[in-house]
């Protein structure tokens, strides 16, 4: 069990997210943070509020899916507007998701939401995917974070990595 000092720093990051393409093209060091603004943020930090965003289509528009996966039993799954929008392209015009664009999941262990278990992210950046997973025991430093092989191996085989919905 990873247990950081906590590195408790609450600013106010107003979403890089959206301009994540512009600001991103040193491609230097993979682990910092990819985007100009604060080198020490985390991408729960970038994406408060998301239980605010649209869902993830299909079957993840219904809460608390049963997960195929390794994510906790029951999953909510969300995206960012960034998402939203490239799954409105005309079907079979997008290679990848677009740079900005954000996937969050909330893993519970039980049916009616009611007990975290934990939190995964995926963020594209313009030298690819940025992933943090956290246990719900410690949201202030994720238990993985980065291009982790465990997490990129297993998404290999989704559509440009996301597992639980297409390209259009
Ligand atoms: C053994 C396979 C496997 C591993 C390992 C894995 N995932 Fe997933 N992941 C899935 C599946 C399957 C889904 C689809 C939703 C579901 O059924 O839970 C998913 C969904 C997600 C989603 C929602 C977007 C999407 O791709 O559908 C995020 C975010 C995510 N995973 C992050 C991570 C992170 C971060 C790691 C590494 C710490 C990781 N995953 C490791 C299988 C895996």
């Amino acid at each position: 069990m990873l247990r950081a000092a906590a590195h408790l720093l609450p600013l106010a990051l107003f979403a890089p997210l959206v301009l994540g393409g512009a600001a991103c093209d040193g491609g230097d060091g993979d682990d910092a943070s990819g985007s100009a603004t604060a080198g020490t943020s985390t991408l729960l930090d970038e994406v408060d509020g998301y239980r605010g965003w649209a869902r993830a289509p299909g079957d993840y528009e219904t809460p608390l899916v049963p997960s195929q996966g390794v994510h906790g039993g029951f999953v909510d799954i969300y995206v960012n507007d960034v998402v939203a929008e490239a799954l409105l392209a005309e079907a079979g015009t997008l290679s990848e998701w677009p740079t900005g664009s954000v996937v969050v999941k909330d893993g519970f262990s039980d049916a009616e939401g009611s007990s975290l278990s934990l939190l995964a992210i995926m963020e594209k950046r313009a030298n690819g995917w940025y992933w943090e997973e956290y246990s719900a025991d410690d949201l202030e430093a994720p238990i993985f974070s980065g291009s982790p092989d465990i997490c990129v191996d297993c998404h290999a085989s989704g559509s440009d990595f996301v597992r639980a919905f297409k390209l259009p």
